[in-house]
């Protein structure tokens, strides 16, 4: 997770999610009101469909068609208590606020903090109904609802955690009571209780009862009744991921489908392996698409003491050189065409998320299959996985004239390291023309 690059908003904007973000505090710690106010975050977030990329943290949940679905009985409360503060701050997407309202209650109640990173644009269209999941189901069901959100058991299990805050209401959800005797306190007691077993006067629903009957999630519900600590931690960063569904780790771009793996904790780390953010522009944001750029000075969007890892990371690492990309544009140009900056960019962008986009799952590949290195056809295979079919066939002659030159013929046979002591270099007689657009190119002096 560290590795995510956040959008940049503007300095206002950054000061205007403090200020709620005090506000919040008050409103929450004066009214009591932690238990709802999450549960609004999380209906709101756990509507996200990671194949359709529907539904999520996008600040629907305040139209009454969404607030009409049957889970969200009783969170026009809930609404209604934030409107005010909202009013206050017209800056802020809703789906910013909600979010942001979330994260504050579980703070404000003794839970765990979690980092809060802005930009989330709101959006009209109310997810379907029916993509929450239904207390009285069991393990399957909850593996399906998660699954479809793109959360693991683990998240399953920690976010569960959040009925350490609350109860349930006759009336809402024609169960009633609490699930621990401090219902306005976010520690362990939802686990404590549940490795006990039932009590008079506490409920657990029957999904709560399957996170202690599935083998899988008894052991991390037995391990966050007996340790806070553990519990605290991976609740922060399910409740991050939650939060962030659908808008910073997935994004708008149809091929980043999936989530950008962990670079610090990879096998493959020392790859300059880069995920640029491509984010919906969202004017009233301002929210910018942003590569891995620092956050801005007094006013980044990195709130949360959350070091970029990449923040050090060089240009040179990070990007194609400018004047290659400029010498490759230029001859498709005629003598007297120019190139403006904004082009070569964008192209330099685009070309070095590319890079990055591939190499990244051929990483996959190999470490699933337990290899070191990458060679040119766990590229091939990444591309023709990622969508790009059309450029295998060329590339596949490409790549055996290539080893025939280089007199290697290891590299494919047993995954060698070949291909990836150097970079490809296609000499000059070996240029494959495809679609008209592809030719040699040389990224020698990239490293
Ligand atoms: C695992 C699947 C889940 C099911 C089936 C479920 C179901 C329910 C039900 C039936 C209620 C009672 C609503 C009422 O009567 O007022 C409730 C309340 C609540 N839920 Fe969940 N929930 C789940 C997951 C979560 C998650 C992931 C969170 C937060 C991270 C959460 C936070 C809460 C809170 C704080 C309340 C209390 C609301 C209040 O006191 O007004 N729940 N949930």
């Amino acid at each position: 997770m560290a590795n995510k690059c956040y959008p940049t908003v503007s300095e206002d904007y950054e000061k205007a999610v403090q200020k709620c973000k005090r506000k919040l505090r008050g409103l929450i710690a004066e009214k009591h009101c932690a238990p709802i106010i999450l549960r609004l975050a999380w209906h709101s977030a756990g509507t996200f469909d990671v194949k359709t990329k529907t539904g999520g943290p996008f600040g629907t949940i305040r139209h009454r068609d969404e607030l009409a679905h049957e889970a969200n009985t009783g969170l026009d409360i809930a609404v209604r208590l934030l409107d005010p503060i909202k009013q206050h701050f017209p800056i802020l997407s809703y789906a910013d606020f909600y979010q942001l309202a979330g994260i504050v209650a579980v703070e404000v109640s003794g839970g765990p903090e979690i980092p809060f990173h802005p930009g989330r644009p709101d959006k009209n269209e109310p997810p379907p109904e029916g993509r929450l999941p239904q207390a009285t189901k069991g393990s399957d069901h909850l593996r399906d609802v998660f699954g479809h959100m793109g959360l693991t058991d683990k998240d399953i299990v920690a976010l569960s955690g959040g009925h350490t805050l609350g109860r349930c209401h006759k009336e809402r959800s024609g169960f009633e009571g609490p699930w621990t005797s401090n219902p306005l306190i976010f520690d362990n007691s939802y686990f404590k209780e549940l490795v006990s077993g039932e009590k008079d006067g506490l409920i657990q629903l029957p999904s709560d009862k399957a996170l202690m009957e599935d083998p899988v999630f008894r052991p991390l519900v037995q391990k966050y009744a007996a340790d806070e600590d553990a519990f605290f931690s991976d609740y922060a960063e399910s409740h991050l991921k939650l939060s962030e569904l659908g808008s910073l780790k997935y994004t708008e771009c149809q091929h980043l489908d999936r989530p950008i793996p962990s670079l610090s904790s990879h096998p493959y780390s020392n790859l300059s392996i880069s995920r640029p953010f491509f984010f919906s522009f969202s004017p009233s944001l301002r929210v910018f698409a942003m590569a891995e750029a620092p956050a801005s000075p007094g006013g980044g969007s990195h709130e949360s003491g959350e070091q970029s890892p990449r923040s050090n990371v060089r240009e040179q690492d990070r990007y194609l050189p400018i004047a290659n990309i400029s010498r490759i544009m230029k001859k498709a140009l005629p003598a007297n065409g120019k190139i403006a900056k904004d082009a070569k960019e964008t192209v330099q962008e685009c070309v070095s998320e590319f890079i990055s986009f591939i190499t990244s799952e051929a990483s996959d590949k190999c470490q699933k299959e337990k290899r070191k290195t990458i060679n040119g056809d766990d590229l091939l295979w990444a591309m023709a996985t990622l969508g790009f079919e059309d450029y295998i066939d060329p590339l596949k002659i490409y790549l055996s004239r290539y080893r025939e030159m280089e007199g290697d013929t290891k590299s494919s046979a047993k995954g060698g390291d070949a291909s990836a002591k150097k970079d490809v270099q296609p000499s000059q007689n070996v240029m494959l023309a495809h679609q008209g657009s592809f030719s040699g190119f040389s990224y020698g002096n990239s490293q």
